[in-house]
């Protein structure tokens, strides 16, 4: 098997095309639709895995509107959430079972409830407990990762911020509505610690090289809100701050997926290998001067 080579599920998305830009040291193979390969078609993902020569497989491919995965919810183990995001794993794991490769799985810090109070964060030993389906479907998957009978590598990643990409997250889109002079009402009662994506290949290639199994958690070292997200945006690019207008979880997510109060992670376990972690402050200066 060649260790210089991934095979992935997800690598044409808002991460996984990034990992692909920042690791050359790699050659990747990539698994999506649009390579014919669907992952909760077990036969097919069986069959590609087994023939490809890479001794890591890179699991990223999910059902990752959150919003979309709640109204799958009342559809249970039938609905897409649950066969991407659960069965597609399961295929994963058995295939890595069956070949031997090493599976590195990525999560998210919604898998924990958010009812810590502001400055406690979550460390990979505590148990998550999820709140809307995207999560308990992510927390599901993890759960068959950690089970494989295979060496596995769960990263748990938070609300990832890039600067270029055809997907555009949170902090785009608001930096393109505060430039338009566009007013924004954001919720300012949900934290979170935003990874910024470049970390993500960095700490990928670390866990790589030294050899490492089980969870590890990859995320800012700063606990922001999006109410703090837009000010900061508006700040650093010198937009009108008086366009953003402040609402609650309660009001701006009713009918829609539950979110927790403080989603923060705690990244003391993968800074000890070595790497330390961008702020949300330092991430937003890098995609100022990322952007094109
Ligand atoms: N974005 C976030 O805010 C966030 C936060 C925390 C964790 N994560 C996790 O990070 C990972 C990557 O997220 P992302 O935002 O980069 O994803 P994304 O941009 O939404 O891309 C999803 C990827 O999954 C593939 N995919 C979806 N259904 C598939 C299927 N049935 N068979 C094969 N491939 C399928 C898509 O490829 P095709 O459409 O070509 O098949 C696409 O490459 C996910 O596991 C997500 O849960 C994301």
């Amino acid at each position: 098997m060649d260790k210089n080579k991934i095979i992935g599920t997800g690598l044409t998305g808002l991460v996984g095309s990034r990992i692909v830009e920042l690791l050359p040291q790699f050659s990747f193979e990539n698994i999506s639709r649009s390579t014919g390969v669907d992952i909760t078609k077990k036969e097919i993902v069986l069959e590609t895995i087994k023939n490809s020569s890479a001794s890591i497989v890179l699991h990223m491919a999910a059902k990752t509107n959150v919003d979309g995965c709640e109204a799958d919810k009342q559809f249970g183990e039938n609905g897409e959430a649950w066969k991407i995001n659960v069965l597609g794993t399961a295929n994963i794991v058995e295939a890595c079972e069956k070949t031997g490769k090493k599976l590195v799985y990525i999560s998210t810090d919604m898998v924990f409830p958010g009812d810590k109070p502001l400055g406690e964060t979550y460390s990979e030993e505590e148990m998550p407990n999820p709140k809307n389906w995207y999560a308990t479907t992510k927390y599901q998957a993890e759960r068959l990762v950690s089970a494989a009978q295979t060496p596995t590598l769960i990263i748990r990643i938070a609300y990832p911020y890039r600067a270029n990409f055809e997907k555009k997250e949170y902090v785009r889109v608001f930096i393109d509505l505060l430039k338009n002079q566009k007013a924004i009402k954001v919720v300012e009662d949900h934290y979170f610690t935003p990874t910024f994506i470049d970390d993500i290949p960095l700490a990928l290639d670390l866990l790589l090289k030294t050899n490492q199994t089980g969870i590890f958690h990859v995320a800012g070292k700063e606990a922001v809100s999006p109410f703090i997200v837009a000010q900061k945006i508006a700040e650093m690019f010198n937009f009108d701050s008086s366009l953003i207008t402040k609402t609650t979880r309660e009001e701006y997510f009713k009918n829609k997926a539950i979110r927790g109060f403080n989603l923060s992670l705690n990244n003391d376990k993968i800074e000890k290998l070595g790497i330390s972690l961008t702020s949300f402050s330092q991430g937003l200066e890098e995609i100022k001067k990322q952007l094109v």
